[in-house]
């Protein structure tokens, strides 16, 4: 078929919700790199270094990158654009510690899991440490994400406060705008290490596993990093990383 008589289906494609189809396997492997976005305010898991996208999920990716034999191309956006941008074909795939949900899972096809965790109240010390202790009081969460879903339906809050990513939720924990902060296990425990003694970890309000988005449909592509992950998972290459990060290894069990 000629390009110019694919010219009218693309402009339909594009109206209709802004898709493009995604790069398969194939294509990925042939341009020598894979395009990989997340939103980097959410250390340990993906943060910079300068310019440099750094983290548990950005070696992990570059890991997979590699094992398919090609390099990352690193994109970065705001957490509650970031399946969007997958679904318009602007990525290839995204790794910014999504949740798998039902609700997602309409918009998006995951991986196999690539860890496993949960949300996390994180208080300034002194401060509420469990459900109950929160009747009433100021709850943040990151815009977009399963720990504001999750807030809407705990009872007793006094209010909830969305922050577009997690450094500005983390602040305004600190500087005391807001009672505790809604957020990942070890996202809160890096945050621990980094304020002293400053915050406290308190109940875990729910657990999740974490994976990789792609288009819905990119079968070839989600088959390859699937099978990458679980040879990393299998040959140390994964633990070893996990360590690194962790001390532990957080994979699904
Ligand atoms: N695990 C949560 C979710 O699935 C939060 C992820 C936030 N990620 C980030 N890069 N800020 O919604």
């Amino acid at each position: 078929m000629k390009l110019k008589s694919l010219y009218p289906l693309v402009l339909a494609a594009l109206a209709f919700g802004g898709q493009a189809s995604a790069r398969d396997l194939a294509t990925v492997k042939k341009s020598g790199k894979l395009i990989v976005a997340t939103e980097p305010t959410y250390p340990p898991f993906t943060y910079t270094q300068g310019k440099k996208v750094v983290g548990f999920e950005a070696e992990l990716a570059e890991l997979l990158a590699k094992q398919l034999g090609v390099k990352v191309e690193w994109k970065t956006s705001s957490f509650d654009t970031l399946l969007i941008g997958l679904g318009q074909g602007r990525y290839d795939m995204v790794i910014a510690s999504h949740g798998i949900t039902p609700e997602r899972q309409k918009a998006v096809d995951f991986s196999s899991p690539h860890y496993c965790s949960g949300g996390v109240l994180v208080s300034k010390s002194g401060g509420p440490k469990t459900l109950t202790d929160m009747k009433g009081r100021k709850l943040a969460v990151q815009l977009g994400t399963t720990y504001a879903t999750r807030a809407r339906s705990l009872p007793g809050l006094g209010k909830i406060q969305t922050y577009p990513n997690n450094t500005d939720a983390l602040q305004a924990l600190m500087a005391g705008r807001t009672d505790a902060y809604l957020t990942d296990r070890f996202v809160a425990l890096e945050a621990r290490k980094k304020m002293g003694g400053k915050l406290q970890i308190g109940s875990l309000v729910f657990q999740e596993k974490i994976g990789i988005a792609f288009q819905k449909g990119n079968k070839t592509l989600l088959a390859g990093v699937n099978s990458a992950l679980k040879k990393a998972q299998a040959d140390g290459s994964y633990e070893k990383l996990s360590e690194k990060y962790f001390g532990e290894d957080i994979r699904c069990r």
